[in-house]
């Protein structure tokens, strides 16, 4: 699909005329807005122009921590995503932290591709760690678009349950006042629906949480 806006400057109109629109609903707008935030959901999708999923759910300035990645990966050695969670998790206090994927997502139909794509294959490593994971699963699917499909759902879910591994999401689903929730989601950009993948990580616990469970610090 081609891009709507296709100037730099189109960008800056757009933009003053959506200040002078929330003006004209509430002249305290950008007043109340600069006060600070107390969003509720914590979102970690797709970098993807296709995903837009602040402006599909609803949601305004201020209800949404957003933090974006090629193929929404939850990587522990990676300071941006854990600086955003332990933000999240222990000054927001959100009560949601959503890991959203999408179907036809590039990132995961390059991991598995074995051509090289640069330096980014060793960030989707990821991903085919993913597939590792579920091989079994995947080699049984004999149709590629499905199998595609497939991964980037087990993708959604193994990254949900990496928050879940991480130490202070850990201790912070424990301190909560407010249950903490852990949510995987797929967007099919065919739809412009979001599909909620119901991950259970109570089952998930139970199987694997006596390798993961780091117990109260
Ligand atoms: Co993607």
């Amino acid at each position: 699909m081609r891009s709507k806006i296709t100037t730099y400057e189109e960008l800056f109109e757009n933009n003053r005329q959506w200040a002078a629109e929330n003006l004209r609903k509430d002249p305290k707008y950008f007043e109340k807005m600069a006060r600070g935030q107390k969003p509720h959901f914590l979102l970690i999708s797709c970098s993807d122009s296709r995903v837009p999923i602040t402006g599909i759910t609803g949601v305004a300035p201020g209800d949404m921590f957003v933090h974006r990645n090629v193929a929404n990966v939850v990587d522990h050695t990676d300071m941006n995503v854990l600086s955003v969670l332990q933000y999240s998790v222990e000054v927001l206090k959100v009560q949601h932290i959503i890991v959203c994927g999408h179907y036809n997502c590039g990132g995961v139909a390059a991991s598995m591709e074995s051509k090289p794509h640069g330096l980014i294959d060793n960030w989707l490593r990821n991903i085919r760690d993913v597939y590792r994971l579920h091989y079994r699963e995947l080699d049984a699917i004999s149709d590629p678009e499905q199998r595609r499909r497939r991964l980037v759902e087990l993708n959604v879910i193994e990254q949900a349950y990496n928050v879940a591994k991480i130490s202070f999401v850990q201790n912070a689903i424990r301190r909560a006042h407010k249950p903490l929730e852990i949510h995987g989601w797929v967007y099919e950009i065919r739809t412009g629906l979001i599909k909620d993948l119901e991950i259970d990580l109570e089952t998930a616990y139970a199987e694997h949480g006596h390798i993961y469970e780091m117990g109260t610090s």
